[in-house]
């Protein structure tokens, strides 16, 4: 391939600013080059439980937000937890992802012990993605088994980021600081953002990019910012969207090329293709961004009835699929493209001269890159 082993931040702002089709699929040739070559061709299945729709939180994109009083509001016994994990295996996922609100209500004992059960019962990795707890509750879980932990930080920009996702205390709470405490109590480690938010700029997504090289993050969730209507930035986020100059779009083509670009700058990292990216286009969202870069599915194994309750974003592709369907539709998805289902948990692959370097002491982001793609 012609194309630099390298990029700089006025390549990436060209690449995210790029209409001409003939470029843009050098860029999705190149990602999925460097998907095929580094993590390869088989896609992981992560069955998602959406356990909770509670939140103390006002986050002000998010359709589960406490401020929500239009909805009515759900948390899943552990039996039910427990049909959904035997579910997953069933289907031959490697991973569970239990996922819910910052709900209080979870507490740390009654989490600590599905997880105890899960990993008793079964060879499935688990992911949490539950908040931002208090380091006690990470500390017990990870003690009970858990692998991993989800946390999108949303958006590196600070202004942006403390309009949208008030802060509960009189401190601000720090996602990125939050996920390298996970990283340091055991966990792979899961961030992410949304394309699009309303105020967010090309060069806030620059930053973002460099965020998760930084991180060297094991996981990246990059998905389409989805107005919400009953969401102060659904009804506002028009107008704010108007205002900012340079405001990045909310588009399936955005998204792609920072799932794209994702993969060039993190070669090693699981990247999934995004629920959202396949509600803004059903057709083809997942598919392009299993071509683009991304190497993971998340079937959603919730129960029917919860998953409306869930509505983070309105219409969330796949909502009324069982999941027996919707195994069935991602099998075929995945041979159509000539791929293979994961075995096994899938975790975060090191490449062999990963600790060959590190052991030769190379500092910071070059140790971590490898030479291979910095921004430099
Ligand atoms: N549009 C798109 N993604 C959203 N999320 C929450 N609300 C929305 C929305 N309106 C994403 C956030 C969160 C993840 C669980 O879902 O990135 O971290």
């Amino acid at each position: 391939m012609s194309l630099p082993n390298a990029l700089t931040r006025e390549e990436i702002i060209r690449w995210l600013h790029e209409k001409n089709e003939e470029k843009l699929h050098q860029l999705w040739q190149w990602a999925d080059e460097i998907r095929t070559s580094v993590v390869g061709d088989e896609v992981h299945l992560r069955g998602l439980i959406e356990i909770s729709n509670h939140c103390s939180r006002r986050c002000s994109y998010c359709g589960i937000n406490a401020g929500n009083t239009s909805l009515v509001r759900y948390r899943m016994e552990k039996q039910e937890i427990m049909d959904c994990v035997d579910m997953a295996q069933k289907f031959g996922y490697g991973t569970v992802v239990i996922q819910g609100g910052e709900d209080y209500g979870i507490k740390k004992e009654w989490m600590d012990d599905i997880i105890r059960d899960i990993k008793s019962r079964t060879d499935l990795a688990v992911t949490l993605s539950l908040g931002e707890r208090p380091i006690d509750d990470l500390e017990m879980w990870r003690a009970a088994g858990a692998n991993r932990y989800l946390l999108r930080f949303e958006t590196s920009d600070r202004t942006l980021y403390e309009k949208i996702h008030p802060s509960m205390k009189s401190t601000i709470f720090d996602r990125v600081e939050m996920l390298r405490t996970l990283r340091n109590i055991g966990y792979e480690i899961g961030g992410g953002i949304m394309v699009g938010i309303p105020g967010q700029t090309y060069v806030s997504v620059y930053n973002d990019l460099c965020t998760f090289q930084e991180m060297d993050l094991d996981m990246i969730g990059v998905g389409p910012y989805l107005p919400h209507p009953h969401t102060p930035l659904g009804t506002e986020g028009e107008e704010i969207r108007k205002q900012t100059p340079d405001q990045i779009a909310n588009t399936e083509l955005m998204t792609c090329k920072v799932v794209a670009l994702t993969r060039i700058l993190c070669p090693e990292a699981n990247i999934p293709s995004t629920t959202a990216l396949g509600t803004i286009d059903r057709q083809l969202g997942r598919v392009h961004g299993l071509q683009r870069g991304a190497n993971v599915l998340m079937p959603n194994i919730t129960p029917l009835h919860y998953r409306k309750l869930y509505e983070i974003y309105p219409e969330k592709a796949g909502n009324d699929s069982t999941p027996a369907e919707t195994d069935q539709l991602l099998k075929e998805l995945i041979a159509g493209l000539g791929r293979r289902r994961g075995k096994g948990p899938g975790g975060r692959l090191h490449t062999p001269h990963r600790s060959e370097e590190d052991s030769r002491g190379l500092p910071g982001i070059h140790k971590r890159m490898r030479g291979r793609t910095l921004i430099t």
